[in-house]
């Protein structure tokens, strides 16, 4: 009705206009829905044009000259873009993430809240995709936080992204992320490398984790998959290790920190970050112990280490650790190839050690003492570092369900003296084996014994037998 009056008040050119009129009226409509769908969309999602606007009112709320005030609502918009070569990068979240370094902003909402806790990490020189995840050219909410299909790294949630900080500091501890520690320490120790390569060592029955956490697996994917891997992954061949959840959220951390991505001179440069806790586990590695005590407790070859950063400077105790001969020509003490982050740690370490420290770290030496227990010791930490654990059991039990293999499972290891030399299991360990099928025209079992002549030394092999040796339960036991 609306339009025909319309129409009919416009006399001239009437003729014409009727032919074209039903044309004109489907154009019309259809204008007009394109532009209510693109309102409704502004609405549900609002471009970053919308959000700089309102943070700019944000920004004015505060502001008492008009002048000024003025002039920060007619700032234009504009992408803002952080440049990353050495991560290989461009991040535009700060876009709309307009307030992460302005502390005044400490209570606004988000997209504009101050980010606290960034430390050194500004984010100018870091970014936020490398700790956040998230796709960081794009300027759309949903595509920028990348919940979008064929986008294999989307934002990570809360309780994970603390993951990332695993990316760059490799070694010891990260300060506030006690996951990263325990994950890449139940890697080392659970038997892992049996079955998993990372980094070039291990096995190959499971995929290679050297990237594992720049794959499409999700952080819940991978914590239900070490809670039980058969249920997320059906038929699974990897074990359920009955991990506790704090455990799988542990392993789940170290598995997303695993991108092998360059990152840069700057960046790595800091793979460790110097604790007091990294330092005392140096001050074991290196056996510092064996020619110093610490109020006391320990060997006499050298100085007493107690208070020793109260009697030098930081850089007179640095310099000693490079170099020992520099300091006291003639000094029996050991160059140590230590890093700049690494003498840090200890110095750090020797800054609060006490004779108890002493003592502790004393305590397993007095265990050690033969060559014997020495290389049993040794081919215990090679048991569990090179994944024999994964496959046969921290305590070779085995038991490890193999189907189609004679017996079904992956043998025990308890009882070898009663069947083999040890020659024979250093030829078993060298070489590998298949297991036998129990039925000929069955499927090869999943799990066989790998070769590890290229992993392991010879003295490796010699001393896990050592080991295995040192573990054989008498043939009564068994029964
Ligand atoms: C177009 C604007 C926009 C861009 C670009 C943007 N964000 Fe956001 N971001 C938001 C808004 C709005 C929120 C508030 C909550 C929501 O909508 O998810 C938010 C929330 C967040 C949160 C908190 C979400 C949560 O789960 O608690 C994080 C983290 C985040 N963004 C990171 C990023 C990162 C990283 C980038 C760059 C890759 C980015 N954002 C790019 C608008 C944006
Ligand atoms: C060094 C790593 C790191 C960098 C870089 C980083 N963040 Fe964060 N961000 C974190 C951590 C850790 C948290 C706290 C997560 C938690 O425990 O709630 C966090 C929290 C947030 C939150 C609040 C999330 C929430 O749910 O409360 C937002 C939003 C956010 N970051 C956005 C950004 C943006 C945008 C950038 C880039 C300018 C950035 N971050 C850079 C590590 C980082
Ligand atoms: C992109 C690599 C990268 C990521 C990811 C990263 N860091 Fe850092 N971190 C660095 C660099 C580089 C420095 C040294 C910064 C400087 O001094 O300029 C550093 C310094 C530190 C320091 C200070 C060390 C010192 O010597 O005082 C701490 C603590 C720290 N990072 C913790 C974390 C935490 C926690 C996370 C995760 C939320 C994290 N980092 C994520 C690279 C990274
Ligand atoms: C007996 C061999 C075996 C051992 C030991 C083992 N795994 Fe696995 N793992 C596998 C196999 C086979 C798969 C592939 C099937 C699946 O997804 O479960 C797998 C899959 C995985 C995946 C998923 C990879 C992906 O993205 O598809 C991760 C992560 C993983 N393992 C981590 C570990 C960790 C960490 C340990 C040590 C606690 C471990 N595995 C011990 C055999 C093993
Ligand atoms: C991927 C799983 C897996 C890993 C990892 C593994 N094994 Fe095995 N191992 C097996 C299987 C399966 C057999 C049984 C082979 C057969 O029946 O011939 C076996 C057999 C053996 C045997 C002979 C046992 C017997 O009773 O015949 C010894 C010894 C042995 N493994 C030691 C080791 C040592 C040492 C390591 C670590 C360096 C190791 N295994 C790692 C799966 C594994
Ligand atoms: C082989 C014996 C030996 C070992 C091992 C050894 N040191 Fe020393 N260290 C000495 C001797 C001897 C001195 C006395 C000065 C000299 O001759 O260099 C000394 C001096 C020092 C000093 C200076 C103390 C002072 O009061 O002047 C420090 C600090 C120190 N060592 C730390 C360490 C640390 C940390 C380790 C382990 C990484 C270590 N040492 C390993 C023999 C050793």
């Amino acid at each position: 009705m609306g339009i025909r009056s319309t129409v009919g008040a416009c006399r001239s050119g009437a003729r014409i206009m009727g032919k074209r009129l039903p044309q004109i009226f489907f154009v019309l409509s259809t204008l007009s829905l394109v532009l209510l769908i693109a309102a409704i969309w502004q609405a549900t999602r609002p471009s970053w044009k919308t959000y700089q606007r309102h943070y700019f009112q944000l920004e004015a709320v505060g502001e008492p000259n008009a002048v000024t005030k003025a002039a920060v609502l007619a700032t234009p918009p504009e992408i803002h873009q952080i440049l990353l070569p050495g991560l290989h990068r461009v991040d535009r979240c700060t876009t709309c993430h307009l307030g992460v370094d302005d502390p005044t902003m400490k209570n606004a909402p988000e997209p504009f809240r101050y980010h606290a806790g960034l430390g050194p990490h500004v984010a100018s020189k870091f970014g936020c995709t490398i700790c956040h995840g998230g796709q960081g050219l794009a300027t759309d909410v949903k595509d920028a936080h990348g919940n979008v299909p064929f986008w294999n790294d989307p934002l990570l949630s809360p309780e994970y992204v603390r993951a990332s900080c695993g990316r760059c500091h490799k070694e010891g501890d990260v300060p506030g992320v006690p996951e990263l520690t325990e994950g890449r320490r139940l890697f080392e120790t659970e038997g892992c490398r049996g079955c998993h390569k990372l980094n070039g060592v291990g096995g190959s029955i499971g995929p290679d984790l050297t990237e594992e956490g720049a794959s499409h697996r999700s952080p819940e994917w991978l914590e239900q998959h070490f809670l039980n891997p058969s249920k997320v992954s059906a038929g699974s061949a990897m074990p359920n290790f009955q991990f506790t959840r704090e455990q799988a959220r542990s392993l789940t951390y170290y598995m997303l920190s695993l991108t092998s991505a360059d990152m840069g001179s700057y960046y790595s440069s800091v793979r460790l970050i110097p604790s007091p806790a990294y330092g005392r586990e140096l001050f074991v590695q290196k056996d510092c112990i064996v020619c110093h005590s610490i109020g006391g407790v320990g060997s006499k070859t050298g100085p007493d280490l107690l208070d020793v950063t109260k009697r030098h400077s930081l850089e007179w105790l640095d310099e000693q650790l490079v170099n020992p001969q520099l300091v006291y020509p003639g000094s029996t003490m050991p160059e140590y190839d230590l890093d700049t982050n690494s003498r840090k740690a200890l110095v750090s370490f020797l800054a609060t050690a006490t004779p108890q420290d002493a003592e502790a770290i004393m305590a397993p030496h007095k265990n050690v003492i033969t060559p014997e227990d020495a290389a049993i010791a040794a081919g215990k930490q090679n048991f569990a570092r090179f994944g024999c654990a994964g496959c046969h059991g921290t305590e070779l039990q085995g038991g490890l369900a193999n189907p189609n293999a004679q017996g079904g499972q992956v043998p025990s290891l308890l009882h070898l003296s009663d069947d083999y030399t040890k020659d024979e299991v250093i030829a078993v360990i060298r070489d590998g084996r298949q297991p036998p099928l129990d039925n000929v025209h069955g499927p090869t079992p999943p799990l066989y014994m790998p070769s590890w002549k290229s992993v392991l030394s010879n003295e490796d092999i010699h001393e896990i037998v050592e080991f295995l040796w040192s573990k054989q339960q008498k043939a009564k036991d068994s029964w």
